[in-house]
């Protein structure tokens, strides 16, 4: 992916003089690019001042950020306990079969990248999955193919 130096000097420029803020500047990048090009955070590092091994550490440290290109969807799975016992892993089977992925994994089409998570603090609306910050509780294996091509038609229909 093209990284547009100017947008990442623009995220930078946001924080300017709060040095505290490298985690949020990172978001941000993640943000415009879905995960955090190396090429970015090369700039980032320079634009801050601060060694890229730095960088590179904290964008490695957080989970929550990504260093390979995601999915246009995010499918988040909660393995968390409450989840598992009321059949989160059989929904999981059900979308790493669907998408032909594994967890971490995104689509060839770069469609859908599939998550797991330990718990979502909604664990009364279990077994949950995610995608695109949407919750979808009492998932069961024959909700799945219905699910994905709901969020495929929903995103077809805003390139119209
Ligand atoms: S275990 Fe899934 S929301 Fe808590």
């Amino acid at each position: 992916m093209k990284v547009n130096a100017k947008k990442v000097k623009e995220i930078v420029d946001k924080y300017r003089g709060r040095h505290d803020c490298l985690v949020s500047m990172l978001q941000d990048v993640q943000a415009e690019y879905r995960y955090l090009p190396e090429e970015a955070i090369k700039l980032v590092a320079d634009q801050v001042g601060l060694p890229l091994i730095q960088v590179y550490g904290v964008s490695t440290f957080f989970k929550a950020f990504r260093m390979e290109p995601a999915g246009k969807h995010t499918c988040t799975v909660c393995m968390g306990t409450a989840c598992h016992v009321r059949g989160a892993p059989r929904v999981l089977d059900e979308l790493e079969r669907k998408l032909r992925i594994a967890p971490k994994q995104t689509t060839k089409d770069q469609e859908f990248t599939l998550e797991t998570v330990n718990c979502l603090g909604a664990c009364a609306l279990g077994p949950i999955v995610v995608v695109d910050e949407k919750y979808h509780g009492q998932m069961k294996p024959g909700k799945v193919a219905e699910l994905l091509a709901g969020v495929k038609k929903k995103s077809n229909g805003k390139k119209r």
